[in-house]
């Protein structure tokens, strides 16, 4: 787990509260994503890698941890359901946009984050830096929570 008591993950959590506390957002609990790790979980792990690693690089990672964050925010489960890989990776990211738009004003960055999160598994073409920062976080987050039980594990306990 990240150290929560670090600075840097203060702030992550500045950045995201509203988002994080949002009962559309910790509704993602109840879907599994990745085996042992639920699809909020992978969702605040991508977020918070791709901040840190925006923020280091001097790039807009408000935009990155807000909208890495909101790229999965959809509710069936991708892993029974009948569609293809293929379609899922389109369509998800679109659901996840429609939803986030309900749920929040995005910028135009924050929205080229999560419509094209799936960079390389679909034809789709990020446009800014932070895109694809995010949707190689997704990535190796994935990778990650599939193989060994994820011990990088970023703290969803943030209260209210
Ligand atoms: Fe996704
Ligand atoms: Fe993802």
């Amino acid at each position: 787990m990240v150290n929560s008591d670090n600075n840097l993950y203060r702030e992550f959590l500045d950045t995201v509260g509203d988002l994080i506390n949002a009962p559309e957002f910790r509704m993602l609990d109840k879907c599994r994503h990745h085996y042992g790790v639920s699809r909020m979980q992978h969702c605040v792990n991508v977020a918070y890698y791709s901040f840190v690693v925006c923020r280091r690089l001097g790039l807009d990672y408000r935009a990155a941890a807000r909208a890495g964050l909101l790229h999965d925010l959809f509710y069936y489960e991708w892993q029974s359901d009948e569609m293809g890989f293929a379609e899922h990776a389109r369509k998800h990211s679109e659901i996840a946009l429609e939803n986030a738009e309900r749920l929040t004003e995005l910028s135009e960055l924050e929205k080229d984050i999560i419509k094209n999160h799936m960079w390389l598994c679909g034809s789709m073409w990020p446009r800014h830096r932070e895109s694809y920062i995010v949707s190689l976080a997704d990535k190796i987050c994935a990778v990650w929570e599939a193989s060994h039980g994820f011990r990088l594990r970023v703290s969803t306990g943030f209260a209210a």
